[in-house]
Order: C-alpha cells, then structure tokens, then sequence
C-alpha cells in the first residue's frame, strides 16, 4: 500500500476514503480535515477563547494537540472524579494529562470533584442509588455541570470534547432505534450556546476511533489506555461493535450514517418534528445555570441529598 500524496510506504489505509498515507502526510491531513469541519459547522473563529475537556484518554489528548498546532487559543480543563477501580483510573489520567500540558507549556484547570463538593463520584452514587446503579449516570451529570460552570466563570466562549465518529454513530444508533425525538434533535457537531452556556463544539466527531489511535500513537502522546473500570454502558459498547461488524463488511457505512443524518437534519427533511414548546427554562436557586426543574437543578439536588445524608 502507497501513500497517496507521495508514492511512500503508508502508515495507514482508510477504506472509507479509499485512501492510504504515509505517517508524515497522515500526521498533516488531521488537522487540515479538522480545521475543514471546524469552519464547515461553524465550530468557533479565530479569536475565540476555546475550553478543551481533556480526560487523559487518546481522543481529548489528540484533540489538545491538533488545536494547538492549528494556531488556535486553547486551556484544557481536567475533572478529578475520583475513581480509582484498582487501578488509580482518575489518579493516573490526570498525571498524563498535567504531564502533556507542561511538556507543551499549555494552560491547564484541574478541578477535583471531592476537594470542591466533599464527594468523590462512587458516593456521589452510592448516596443517590445505595449502589443498586453505576456511577455513570452520576458521573455524566457531574461533568456536564462543571464543564459548563468553569467555561462561564471563566469567560470562555467555546466547550470543545473529544467525541470521534464511533462515539457519535453509537449514540445516533441507539436514539434512533428508540426513535428518542429529543435526542436526534439535539445531536450534531455543535450545541449553541443558550441562557448563558457556552458553545459545545466536537471537533473529531468525523473521524474514526482507529484514526485517533493512530494520530496519538505517531504524535507520541502518552495517554491512558484503560477505559473507565465502570465502563460506560455495556449497550453503548455492544452498539460501537455491531456497527464496526458492519463497517468491516461495508467500509464507510459508519461515516454516511453520521454524515447522512446530519444533512437530512440540516436540510429538515428528518421527519422527526417536535411540536410542543420546549421546557421553560430558568436559573437553578443554587448555581445559577439554567433548569426546568422547580427550584434546584438535577446536579444541586443531588448535592443537597449528599450533604444531609
Ligand atoms: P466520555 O464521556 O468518557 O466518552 O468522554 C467524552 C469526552 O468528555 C472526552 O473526549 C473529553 O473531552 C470529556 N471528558 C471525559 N472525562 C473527562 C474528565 N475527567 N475531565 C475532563 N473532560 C472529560
Ligand atoms: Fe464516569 Fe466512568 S463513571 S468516567
Ligand atoms: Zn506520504
Ligand atoms: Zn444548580
């Protein structure tokens, strides 16, 4: 196999794009492609303050690195959620993550959940579920919430997270065989800000899991190789292997999913319409960001429950 640009021994062949590159024009198309789907969907401009959620896996790391060497002003922000599972998961991600940022100079938030509320994660959800859940519900509410208090305080005016294009055909497939209106809806590259959120951007929502593999390894980005010991969903994962059966009898398939969806949704021709009003929303009592919920929101509430248990 050759690579395409240059006649060389590729490094990797992308069956999607009928396409093989060497390492160094591969290590190039990334970020070229990024900055094509970042103007594309109106991700954020130039001047833009952007806030990277970084976990120390390949994904955000990479995502980190391609920013930066695209010129773009970009901090990392680094959620302590205190899981350990026999493997000091949080403790070691968070050495990789505070290892790249000082190795490239680059600005880094650590906010450690436990030192900031008086909980880890794990009790967290073992106050709300007495252990009868994983803490991933918990977890998922959590970071949301701090990511979108830290990129207010802090005057950011973009959220950007690692999503790839296995992440993001895994969760269209799983709404769209529940047919979940509200969740197909809300999906795509970009979330605009409202009510005083930021902006939340995916820039690699385009590319496949085995690309950012490979851009980390050939950066030599050091990251965490272990999935979360609670690892997300057993479905979500079963989802992410049905489609890679599929890919790997029709190459590309996993891409026009994606790609598909999101221009029927562009053009409006998804037949899928919601038609009541969309839920009143208000600042939370507590935290002051945005709610349905009578007085707190899901994560103050939460919170209240811990402290008076
Ligand atoms: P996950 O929900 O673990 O699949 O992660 C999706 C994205 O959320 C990652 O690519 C990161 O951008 C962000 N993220 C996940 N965990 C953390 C964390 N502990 N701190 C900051 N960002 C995170
Ligand atoms: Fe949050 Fe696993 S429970 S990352
Ligand atoms: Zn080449
Ligand atoms: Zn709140």
């Amino acid at each position: 196999m050759k690579c395409r640009k240059c006649g060389e021994k590729a490094s990797i062949n992308m069956r999607q794009h009928r396409m093989a590159l060497c390492k160094d024009h591969f290590l190039e198309w990334i970020p070229e492609q990024t900055e094509r789907f970042i103007k594309k969907y109106g991700m954020f401009a130039r001047d833009e303050k952007i806030l990277v959620a970084v976990s120390g896996g390949k994904d955000s790391l990479a995502l980190w690195d391609i920013l930066t060497r695209l010129g773009y002003e970009a901090d990392g922000l680094y959620l302590g959620l205190g899981i350990d599972g026999g493997i000091e998961y949080s403790a070691e991600s968070q050495r990789l993550t505070e290892e790249f940022a000082r190795a490239r100079n680059l600005k880094l938030h650590v906010i450690d959940i436990e030192k900031e509320y008086g909980h880890s994660i794990p009790v967290f959800s073992e106050i709300s579920f007495r252990g009868k859940d994983k803490p991933c519900s918990v977890c998922g509410l959590t970071k949301r919430h701090e990511m979108n208090r830290i990129a207010r305080d802090l005057g950011y005016d973009v959220l950007a997270t690692g999503h790839n294009l296995d992440d993001e055909a895994a969760v269209l497939f799983g709404n769209t065989l529940q047919w979940s209106a509200d969740y197909l809806l809300r999906q795509g590259p970009v979330l605009e800000s409202k009510e005083g959120l930021a902006r939340k951007v995916k820039p690699l929502c385009r590319f496949y899991e085995r690309e950012m593999t490979a851009y980390s390894i050939m950066r030599g980005i050091e990251y965490i190789y272990e999935e979360c010991p609670f690892a997300e969903g057993a479905t979500q994962i079963f989802y992410k292997e049905t489609l890679n059966q599929l890919e790997s009898a029709r190459p590309g398939v996993k891409l026009t999913f994606y790609l598909r969806f999101l221009e029927a949704k562009q053009s409006g021709d998804l037949f899928i319409q919601k038609d009541e009003k969309p839920p009143q929303l208000h600042p939370c009592e507590r935290c002051g960001q945005p709610t349905s919920a009578p007085n707190l929101c899901s994560f103050c509430r939460m919170l209240e429950k811990a402290d008076a248990s």
